[in-house]
């Protein structure tokens, strides 16, 4: 725990006791009450979505949703996202600073081997039927992977969890590219250590054998890095705290991170991007844009894209984003309807009292679904696109809890079920 534990304390009068809860401060962000005296009263503490329940320490990201700020490792996000690389981001996240020249190269060199993945978990994607969703297909392989690193699986050895994350960061981009290549009923495509991380990820989605010279548009791949340096890490949102609470079990790396696809799949956390698509496709012009703002009020649907648990003014990587779909489509010279339609919404949104009250404003995953489109990448392979990003600040996370002592975490609850404790025999049962 942080040693600056505040002097002052809270103090939580119940039944007629008084119990002091001791303060601890962090760097930023409000100061945390440890409700472990909770005990000693004979209650347990009641915080349905943790709204305010902080679980970890952590150092690796801070959020302040009131300002719209996201730091990784102190660094602004518009900075990383305009100034490094992707893989500078994740050594970052996992290290604790920006690499200097000789760390980057290490690194680098370090994941440009382990880009490939087992020629026998090629074997793995013949299990899928073809139209299986790549998600789906993620969540299996990138568990599965847990059956090829015997020799590198103790939790408890520091080497062993760094090789992991390692092999993690450099393989999601070919497990990824594997996923939409099975469902296009396309060869797989090796990895080419001559392109950078984007690049080759842009090469082994849309190569075939046949081009030998293929070209990466630039434009596409420095879109596609800054949009992973958006989605690498986000504090303890739903998918990380799910690798978290797989991690705290001694689960090896491979399945937590399974978990923490599995998580981020929903629509309400990284399936929204695919989900904002498919809502402009539903709204389809702008003139049917009043109607389904109706819905969204009569609380028929949801507006994809907008709403935070914690942003409660801008996401901060929705402004970087929106600032790299005008470059993208004009660079690209797109003129995406959809671009004009999530305008239509955005300007909606931000003057009408339903969504001003609500906070709803666009969020990280409004803005990329139009990107990605954009350059090409299909739908389905949307949030396929955020979990690749987010295994650095997840493996970063489970390598933070690994590096200090831990409890399995065991959530409590409020019992309101049933008490029967004399049994009745089924033939007296009414
Ligand atoms: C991500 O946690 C993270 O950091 C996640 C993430 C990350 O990087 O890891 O940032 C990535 O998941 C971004 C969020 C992507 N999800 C969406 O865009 C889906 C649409 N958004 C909503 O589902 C919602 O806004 C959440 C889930 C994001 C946040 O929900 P909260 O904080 O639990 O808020 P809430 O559901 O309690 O809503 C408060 C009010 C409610 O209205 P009332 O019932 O009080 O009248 O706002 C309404 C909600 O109905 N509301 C919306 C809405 N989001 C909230 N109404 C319409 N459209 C929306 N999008």
């Amino acid at each position: 725990m942080a040693e600056n534990v505040a002097e002052n304390n809270a103090t939580l009068t119940v039944d007629g006791k008084d119990y002091q809860l001791p303060i601890t401060e962090g760097t930023l962000g409000p100061s945390v009450i440890d409700v472990a005296a909770f005990q000693k009263a004979g209650y347990w503490t009641y915080d349905p979505g943790f709204m305010v329940t902080a679980p970890v320490e952590s150092k690796i990201t801070f959020i302040d949703g009131g300002k719209g700020e996201l730091l990784y490792r102190g660094y602004p996000i518009d900075q990383l996202a305009n100034n490094a690389e992707y893989l500078e981001v994740a050594y970052a996240l996992i290290h604790g600073e920006l690499p200097n020249a000789e760390q980057k190269t290490e690194f680098y060199k370090k994941i440009h081997s382990h880009t490939a993945v087992h020629d026998q978990l090629r074997k793995f994607f013949e299990g899928f039927r073809r139209d299986a969703h790549p998600m789906a297909i993620m969540v299996g392989v990138v568990g599965a992977l847990s059956a090829f690193y015997h020799e590198s699986f103790d939790v408890s050895d520091e080497r062993h969890r760094e090789i992991t994350a390692i092999r993690l960061i450099a393989k999601m981009p070919t497990l990824a590219a594997m996923s939409y290549k099975y469902s296009q009923g396309e060869p797989f495509m090796y990895p080419r250590n001559d392109f950078n991380y984007a690049e080759n990820f842009v090469y082994m989605m849309f190569a075939t054998p046949a081009d030998v010279n293929f070209q990466v548009n630039p434009i596409i791949a420095k879109a596609l890095d800054k949009i992973f340096t958006l989605h690498a890490d986000h504090e303890q949102n739903a998918s990380t705290s799910t690798v978290r609470l797989a991690g705290s079990t001694g689960a090896n790396p491979y399945a937590c991170i399974a978990a923490g696809i599995a998580a981020l799949w929903g629509p309400s956390h990284g399936g929204a991007n695919e989900a904002v698509l498919e809502m402009l496709d539903e709204i389809g012009t702008v003139e049917n844009v009043p109607a389904f703002m109706e819905k969204v009020k009569n609380r028929e649907v949801k507006l994809m894209g907008f709403g935070h648990r914690v942003y409660k003014n801008f996401d901060p990587r929705a402004q970087v984003l929106k600032e790299t779909c005008d470059e993208v489509l004009q660079a690209l010279g797109i003129n995406d309807p959809k671009l004009e339609l999530a305008m239509e919404l955005e300007k909606i949104a931000l003057e009408d009292p339903f969504f001003i009250e609500r906070n709803l404003y666009p969020n990280v995953d409004f803005y990329s679904g139009i990107i990605l489109k954009a350059i090409g990448i299909p739908t389905s392979m949307f949030t396929v696109i955020f979990s690749l990003a987010r295994t650095s600040g997840w493996i970063s996370h489970w390598l933070e809890m690994h590096s200090e002592s831990f409890k399995i975490g065991r959530p409590r609850q409020l019992y309101t079920g049933e008490t029967r404790r004399d049994f009745v025999k089924v033939e007296e049962r009414k």
